[in-house]
């Protein structure tokens, strides 16, 4: 009896008889149960010579393919240009398997596709169809980029499988027990009788098809190239989650056509707010030569559904159009372009002047126009399938066109209709506003300006133009309320961006998933006309019915008109984001500018799987790590919407409570001695709120109806408010202030023991790293914690219900200790030192002579105290306490400033016997002795009783003076 395969009106497959048929029947014989007929009958022998054999390798697709693609495309004939070309999957994996490695891989976010524990069954062997369906008679045209693509997954698919199951399907032309790969077309050309569902554009449709005697098949098929590879990687993402794919059906869509990372490189190889070492693509001013980085970065994207990548700075953009910088950007375009990854610009809208030697760069100027309609005809002579431009203009000392009077439409529309003929788009940024506002100014507000400025263009914007605004209002905030832009603009596309790079957010030193919070914001319901139009549905184009897709390139065929998702990633050559759990975050990004349906937990745990394997240990404690880090580091940072309290003119890391206030940057929060919190009301404070749709911002204007969460950012409130909603405890707002600091700092540690008890699970470089991270988290943040209890506690002076803020049991201050060499000092902002007050070793200057000359080394320090009793050796500072709580068995934490530009050294006394010793050699940011900085060692537990003397000798080296602030003996259950 043969089964027939119907699929149900959601397109599931279904077994009932008697409905749409999946495999059709062939009138002249029997088909064996859903076995696509041309398995057994109609496939071709397979040739010696295509029988190809390849290690798992890097994938790395040889120059003079990508070249001949490029000449390809450019020409826009739609055929292979020669033999080598069509060769180019084998030429491509045998220069794999020569074995080339490089240190930067793709392998070490989650595409390592170690060997499971659980194997699922898959076929064992993989065909992609692109040569056969393009040979012969009635072949299908050629397309040399989905040639690229479909081996790309092949290879991929084999490489993957080889690692995950130990062994390695063979890639052949056809045969038995196979995973098929290809285009839909290419499916209807070599298998009629298979009934593939309709597939847009990047879509695909795993499959199986039964043959006789057990043996099936996995058939991948795409809309086009790029789905073909989409549905590759997915196919990998679930074996590698152990999941069994003997019966896999499903088919997927992007939901939104534009997936890009922005990188902030700058072509100096330095990358604007990146925490991950330099570039991986550029270098003194030029495109670097080794892009093998390069490729395993497109292929990472790529296993996500990223489709683009913008690859320069939005500041200091021009250089980026100069002819040679241009060559090199088709390097990148060449390297990228096998994993369907097209790059973009940054540009400079005053490129013209800057670097086209005209007198203006006035969008309207003909003179204006023509420069940059040459400027593009010659990107795309290099770059057939380039994306497009960003724009970021008119803000934050970036020239724009309100120097002319024109408009951001105006300026937008100008690049527009340069890159229209050939298929780009504009990304045209909204984070447009002055930063020169004035402070005193009550009714200003920096968070009204891009929907002051953009919502009255609505419409005016040419198609290929996308408005990409900033999830929040501000700016990046670990929390703000969602942009009321996005249910503004009906009659314009949007893309959201978002910040993978954790500019806000701890910088990569602070495991923060920020999956839960993006998800907040596509889930936000705008409410505009009144009915549902959730952001993700905007971002889709389905709320506005915006028509997506473009009428595509003329060269290319590819359209990428339309809404969708952002994210400034930051990737440098310090293991992508350098913090290994931070990768959660870029993969997080791509899930979700898929399919903004996923959830945050369930993208945590294909995450985890994939990149720390599936034992449900490590499953459950990682992703119970992942959920909590967000709330963990509002709860430590800024809680009730006041945003992140961070110093907003310099590093924005540390805590700097003031840096926001008495400037014209405009992130007030407007803390006073009364209240905290900015009135955005329109009823008495900056009309912020009626930019939401009516439903919004009647719940926003009325202080009682304001989740208590976002609370301060819309009303300044009394200290004393009460907060009654569920989760805030019936606590007033100063006493939550508190709390949620201090229940912060114990969420923070959390994190650290979570991951300890997973020490015999996880790869050890992985596990060391990431211990060591969330160790110095656990303890920054008890920085932040300390800088803003003590700061409210004295603007607001109202004591903590339960006694913690102001008082620091065991702590013992530098300022008080018995110092030998030590200077008091005062810190700034005050909140940043406990009390105010550090101690420096001001010798600093002298020692570089002294550690230059003696080579003193911090063992000699040790040594010199033995002998000398408590006096500090030459070039070292002490300070010393005698303690005076219970006997018992503590540990002790020093809380010291690690400054750059030196390593200075401390090593901590009991009684004259050393018990630790430590370098200060963290690169943290700012000069100056800061919350920035400020870190804190814990040594073992050990034994005290009253009188004894503990002693730090803090060692200066260079610039780092080593500066202390504070000894802490922690309560014994610290410790162990
Ligand atoms: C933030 C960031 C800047 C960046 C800007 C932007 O303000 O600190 O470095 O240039 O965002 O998004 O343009």
């Amino acid at each position: 009896m043969w089964r027939i395969y119907t699929r149900d009106p959601e397109g599931r497959r279904k077994n009932s008889p008697g409905r749409k048929s999946w495999v059709r029947h062939n009138k002249n014989r029997e088909v064996p149960e859903g076995r696509p007929e041309s398995t057994t009958n109609v496939r071709r022998p397979i040739r010696r010579s295509s029988r190809l054999s390849y290690p798992r390798a890097p994938f790395v697709v040889p120059a003079e393919m990508l070249r001949g693609t490029t000449e390809a495309m450019r020409k826009a004939r739609p055929r292979i240009p020669n033999a080598m070309k069509i060769a180019f999957a084998a030429a491509a994996l045998a220069f794999t398997a020569a074995g080339i490695t490089h240190a930067q891989t793709a392998d070490q976010a989650w595409l390592g596709y170690r060997e499971l524990a659980v194997k699922p069954e898959v076929p064992g062997a993989i065909a992609f169809l692109y040569r056969r369906a393009r040979n012969g008679p009635g072949a299908l045209p050629q397309n040399a980029s989905d040639e690229v693509l479909e081996g790309a997954a092949s290879a991929q698919l084999q490489s993957g499988l080889m690692g995950m199951l130990r062994q390695g399907p063979k890639l052949v032309n056809s045969g038995p027990r196979i995973v098929l790969v290809g285009t839909r077309a290419e499916f209807n050309a070599l298998y009629p009788m298979i009934e593939i569902p309709e597939l847009g554009p990047e879509s695909f449709w795993i499959g199986t098809s039964q043959t006789g005697g057990g043996a099936w098949d996995i058939l991948v098929a795409g809309g086009d190239g790029r789905g073909v590879l989409y549905g590759a990687f997915e196919l990998l993402r679930r074996v590698s989650q152990q999941q069994a794919v003997r019966r896999i059906d499903l088919i997927e869509t992007p939901a939104m056509p534009i997936r890009w990372v922005d990188e902030w490189d700058n072509a100096d190889g330095s990358i604007e707010r990146g925490y991950a070492g330099r570039s991986i693509f550029f270098d003194a001013g030029h495109v670097r030569d080794d892009l093998h980085p390069v490729a395993e970065y497109a292929r990472l994207l790529a296993s996500v559904g990223i489709n683009g990548c913008n690859l320069n700075n939005v500041n200091n953009a021009a250089p980026f159009l100069e002819p040679d910088m241009l060559k090199g950007v088709a390097r990148i375009a060449d390297t990228m372009r096998p994993w369907g990854v097209r790059v973009a610009l940054s540009v400079d809208i005053a490129s013209p002047e800057k670097i086209g030697g005209l007198k203006t760069y006035d969008p309207l100027d003909p003179a204006v126009i023509a420069w940059w309609k040459a400027k593009v005809d010659a990107i795309y002579s290099l770059i057939p399938d380039f994306a497009g431009f960003t724009v970021k203009a008119d803000s934050e000392g970036q020239p724009g066109p309100a120097s002319y009077g024109r408009t951001p439409a105006d300026a937008a529309n100008l690049l527009a209709n340069a890159l229209a003929p050939h298929g780009g788009v504009v990304l045209y940024r909204a984070f447009v506003y002055n930063h020169h506002l004035d402070w005193r100014d009550p009714k200003a507000d920096r968070a009204r300006a891009a929907y002051d400025i953009f919502h009255p263009l609505d419409g005016k914007f040419a198609p290929n133009v996308i408005v990409q605004t900033k999830e929040g209002p501000i700016d990046f905030q670990a929390q703000e309320p969602v942009s009321p832009l996005f249910g503004g603009l009906e009659h314009t596309n949007q893309a959201m961006e978002v910040q993978i790079t954790q500019e806000y957010t701890g910088q990569q030193r602070h495991l923060v998933y920020l999956a839960p919070m993006w998800k907040g914001v596509l889930d936000f319901d705008s409410r505009t006309e009144n009915r549902s139009t959730p952001v993700k549905e905007i971002l889709a184009g389905k709320s506005f019915h915006r028509s997506l897709g473009g009428p595509g390139s003329p060269r290319t065929g590819l359209r990428s008109w339309g809404g969708g998702m952002i994210g400034v990633a930051g990737v440098g050559q310090d293991a992508w984001l350098g913090s290994p759990l931070a990768l959660a975050n870029l993969y997080a990004f791509g899930r979700l500018a898929w399919d903004p349906n996923l959830t945050a937990e369930q993208i945590a745990e294909e995450w985890t799987r994939q990149t720390l394997g599936n034992d449900p240990q490590v499953v459950r404690t990682v992703d119970t790590m992942l959920m909590q880090s967000w709330p963990a580091y509002v709860h430590y940072t800024g809680p009730l919407g006041m945003q992140t309290l961070t110093d907003i003119t310099g590093s924005h890391y540390g805590p700097n409570i003031e840096a926001s206030e008495n400037n014209g940057w405009g992130q007030w929060h407007r803390a006073d001695h009364e209240g905290v919190g900015m009135d955005r009301t329109v009823a008495t404070g900056t009309g912020f709120v009626g930019q939401y749709p009516p439903e919004v911002a009647k719940t926003y204007e009325n202080v009682a109806t304001t989740p208590d969460n976002l609370l301060t950012f819309f009303h300044h409130v009394p200290y004393t408010y009460k907060l009654d909603q569920p989760g805030f405890g019936g606590k007033t707002v100063i006493q939550y202030i508190y709390d949620s600091h201090y229940e912060g700092a114990e969420e923070a540690a959390r994190l650290g023991d979570e991951w300890a008890t997973l020490k015999e699970k996880i790869d050890p470089q992985i596990f060391d790293t990431m211990q060591a991270r969330l160790t110095y988290q656990a303890g920054h943040a008890i920085v932040w914690r300390d800088a803003i209890v003590q700061y409210f506690l004295k603007l607001g002076g109202i004591p903590d219900a339960t006694g913690r803020a102001g008082h620091y049991p065991g702590r013992y201050e530098a300022e008080d200790a018995k110092l030998t060499g030590y200077t008091i000092v005062e810190v700034h902002p005050w909140e940043d030192a406990s009390r105010g007050k550090a101690v420096t070793c001001m010798q600093s200057a002298a020692m570089e002579k002294t550690s230059a000359v003696s080579g003193h080394d911090f063992s000699r320090a040790e040594n010199k105290t033995e002998k000398n009793g408590a006096s500090a050796p030459a070039g070292t500072c002490a300070a010393e306490w005698t303690y005076t709580g219970d006997s018992g068995r503590y540990p002790i934490a020093a809380q010291y400033f690690d400054l750059q530009s030196g390593t200075a050294r401390f090593a901590l006394f009991v009684n004259n016997s050393e018990l630790a010793h430590w370098s200060a050699d963290a690169a943290l940011p700012t000069r100056d002795l800061h919350g920035d900085n400020s870190t804190r060692f814990t040594s073992a537990p050990v034994e005290l009783k009253p009188g004894d003397t503990i002693r730090i000798e803090g060692t200066p080296d260079g610039h780092d003076p080593a500066a202390l602030d504070y000894i802490e003996i922690l309560p014994q259950a610290a410790g162990g």
